[in-house]
This record gives C-alpha cells, structure tokens and sequence, in this order.
C-alpha cells in the first residue's frame, strides 16, 4: 500500500486540469445499462471508484473500452446488449456504495435482481429505506434476505407520485432511471437538485427520456418503452475543484484551475473571497490569488443542493484549524463525518465536537504528524492542513484518496507543494 508524505509550508503556485465527476460520472455509467444500444461517456475520472463500478457492470453483461483522451480524462464506450446476470455481489458493492444503483436496469430489463445491500460506512449508517419504499410502490416485490436485496417484478411497473423524506440524491437518480421506463407520468417531490442530477436527467433526456423540473424539487418524468444510445460529456468535479481551491485558501499563492467555471463553485466564492482569495473567472478556467496567510474564521452549515456541500466539509474543516478565531462547522448530511476531526488534531488542531457541530479554534500554526485517512473527503482535508503544517506528514491509508482524486499529488507537486507517493514499508 502507499502513503502520501508532504512536507509543510510550501505556496502553490501553477495550473491544474480538473477531471470529470465522480459524482456524476458514476450514475451516467449505471445509466448506460438502461439501453442496449452503444453509450460514449467522455471525460471519465481516472479513479478506483470508477473501476470498480466497471468490474460491477462487466459481471452483468456490459463490455466496455476505456481511451485515455488526455492526461486527465477517459472516453468510455460502454454496450449492454443484454443483461447476463442479475446479481451485485457483496464484494464489490460494498466497495463503492453507488453501486447499489444498479439494481435499476437490473430490475427494468431482466424483471429481477439480487443486489448486496451495501452496509454502513466511516461517514454514516446510510440506510436505503427511500429506495425500497419507492419501489414498492412502483410494485415491485420485494424481500431482505442473507444480506441482499431481491426485487422482482410481476405484473407491469407503475408510475408513482411519491415525496422524499429528504433529497437523497442518489435516490432521486435512481427516480430518474427508473421512471425513465416506467410508462406514465411520475412525479418526485422534494427531490435533490445537485448538479449530478440534472447531468443524469440530461443524459437520459438525450436517451429519449421525457424528464421536467430536474435542478428543481419537483421533477416529473414521462416514461418511455425504449431509451437509444448517445455521446455525452461528463462535467467537471466540482469537489476536486473546491478542494483545490481550499487548499490555495490555506498555503496562499496562485493557482488556475482549468475545465471548470466558477459556476460549478458557487458556494465556495463567497467563503473564498470572505477569506481574501481573490478570483478571476474565466469561461472555462477560474484564477484563484491569495496574497497572505489570514484565514477568516467562517461558520458552515452543510446543506442539500444549492447549500454547503458535506463533500467540502472535512476541506473547509482544514481550512478552518488555520483561522484567527473560532468557527462553528455543523455537518447535517451524515451523522458520523467528522472521523478527520481526530487526525487534524494530532496536527495540533483545536477541535472540540458537540454532537453534529465541530468547534474549531484556529491555530496559529500546526506540526507535521503520522496521519490515517478514514474516508474519501478526509483524506483530502488532511492533505490541506498538511501542505501548511510545518514539518513532515506521512498520511496513510490514501487508497481512500484514489478512490476521488485523480493524481492528487502529481497535482499539488506540479504546483510547487513537496508532496510524494511512496511505498508503505509498514503494511
Ligand atoms: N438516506 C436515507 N435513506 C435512504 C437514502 C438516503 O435516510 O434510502 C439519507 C442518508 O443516510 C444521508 C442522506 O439521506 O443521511 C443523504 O444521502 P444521499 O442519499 O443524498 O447520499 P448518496 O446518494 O448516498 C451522494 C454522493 C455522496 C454525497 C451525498 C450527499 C455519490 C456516489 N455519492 O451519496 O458523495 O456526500 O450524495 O451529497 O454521488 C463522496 O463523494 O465522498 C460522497 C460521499
């Protein structure tokens, strides 16, 4: 295994190529399946979250090839003539929990699956009740047993009219795949408005889907018997963006971002420029300039789409350990994301957590330290506080970091931070 080892106090000062969603890109592959005829998808991340998925969808009867385009992106042509096998295994989808979404071509075109319920994770219990509630009322059957789900259809599925608890995100995708085929008009309210669902809703509309009102909270959708192939773009990770930019936010320096546009960033700008980043935006690039080290302290609420992503919290939690003051970071997604609390203390953070609210009294300086990574997102908020850490870190664990960050350290080292990947002669 690797470990990630970074030597604090560098500014960064260069461009870097953002890749294409995970977060969108995962739900577009799973869509792929809902047509027999042939899908490109370009500007796929280099990531492992991606290949497992592939390993997943290849079990079923997908054949694919992925083209590297250029440094950063894959195109993905991608046919599923037929669905082979009904069955998600444990063992991959309790790698990647997205992958549980493929339960929804299995179930429209092969009329029953047995998927692995995906269990708990480091960020929370994730239970997957919306799921099944909604397809229960689609009509389909269903029934738990030794750890997987088995859905099965026997008379036609029918459309619903159904409201979301909450706007799960992943559950609104697997609305839109599902409904997609469903003949007859169905309606989700309270849905999720993130950017990955309009791309999802978008590829299908170009699959010939019949889908209104995505990016708002109402969407409806008219089902059709059939969907056809397409060419479609991915779009760039507004994650892997915003966490660059926190971390220009924490080392100071220069940093072009390119592939994205500050629109996909929008809620971090202000959080930015309240912190003296100063940012040009360009069509597709943005300009990101932090001429001191002051970090104001900021209290964070995360919050569904257009809110504070919970996948920027653990970064702006780094950020925030460097501030002049005390800042309240409230996580209201997942009941457990704060396991990269633990770790930026053993920086010297001061960080005291009161229930779904972490207190952080900012620090003037923190110390390199050994560090673990417990999750995607943390990972990546202990790079942060580590590129301004005086001294050495060594993060381990960072086969969590693959799983998001395309080259996070050829990245970061091609903007001046001394960052290296190297073997973990302990594990
Ligand atoms: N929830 C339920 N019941 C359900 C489904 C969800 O109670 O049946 C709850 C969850 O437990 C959670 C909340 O609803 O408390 C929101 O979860 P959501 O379903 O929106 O999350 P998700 O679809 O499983 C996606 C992203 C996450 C991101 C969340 C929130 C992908 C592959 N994953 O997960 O990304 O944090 O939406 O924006 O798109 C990451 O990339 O690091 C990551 C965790």
């Amino acid at each position: 295994m690797d470990l990630i080892q970074i030597k604090g106090g560098n500014f960064l000062e260069g461009e870097i190529n953002i890749s294409g969603s995970k977060n969108a890109s995962l739900p577009m592959v799973i869509a792929s399946l809902l047509t027999k005829d042939k899908v490109i998808i370009r500007n796929i991340p280099n990531l492992s979250d991606v290949s497992t998925l592939l390993e997943l969808i290849e079990t079923l009867g997908s054949e694919f090839e992925l083209k590297n385009e250029n440094n950063s992106s894959y195109k993905l042509i991608i046919q599923t003539k037929k669905i082979k096998n009904n069955l998600a295994s444990y063992n991959l989808v309790r790698k990647m929990r997205a992958s549980f979404w493929v339960l929804a071509p299995l179930i429209l075109r092969y009329g029953e699956a047995k998927v692995s319920l995906p269990g708990g994770c480091a960020i929370g219990i994730r239970p997957i009740n919306f799921y099944l509630s909604m397809l229960e009322k689609m009509g389909a059957l269903i029934t738990i047993k030794d750890g997987y789900v088995q859905a099965s259809v026997r008379n036609n599925l029918k459309p619903i009219n159904y409201k979301l608890d909450f706007p799960s995100v992943g559950v609104t995708h697997f609305f839109l795949m599902m409904s997609s085929l469903i003949e007859g008009e169905s309606i989700l309210r309270n849905a999720a408005m993130e950017p990955e669902v309009i791309s999802l809703a978008k590829m299908l509309n170009k699959m010939g889907a019949h889908i209104t009102g995505h990016g708002t909270n109402k969407i409806i959708v008219k089902g059709c018997s059939y969907l056809k192939g397409l060419d479609i773009i991915s779009p760039p990770d507004r994650i892997e963006a915003g966490t660059y930019a926190l971390a220009l936010a924490a080392t100071g320096g220069k940093l072009k971002l390119n592939s994205i546009s500050i629109r996909e960033i929008e809620t971090l700008r202000y959080l930015l420029e309240n912190t003296d980043v100063n940012i040009k935006s360009h069509k597709n690039s943005i300009e990101l300039i932090k001429k001191n080290r002051i970090i104001q302290p900021t209290d964070i609420e995360t919050k569904p789409y257009p809110g504070f992503p919970t996948d920027l919290q653990a970064q702006f939690m780094a950020l925030m350990t460097y501030s002049k003051g005390r800042s309240r970071i409230k996580e209201t997604i997942f009941e457990n994301r704060f396991m990269h609390v633990q770790e930026l203390v053993r920086l010297g953070a001061k960080i005291e957590l009161q229930s779904d609210t972490a207190i952080v009294d900012g620090v003037k300086k923190l110390y390199g330290a050994p560090l673990m990574a417990t999750d995607l997102r943390a990972s990546a908020s202990l790079i942060i506080a580590a590129l301004r850490a005086e001294g050495t870190s060594t993060i381990r664990r960072v086969y969590h970091l693959d799983r998001g960050f395309d080259k996070i350290e050829e990245k970061l080292k091609s903007c001046g931070a001394a960052i290296e990947r190297k073997r973990d002669k302990n594990e």
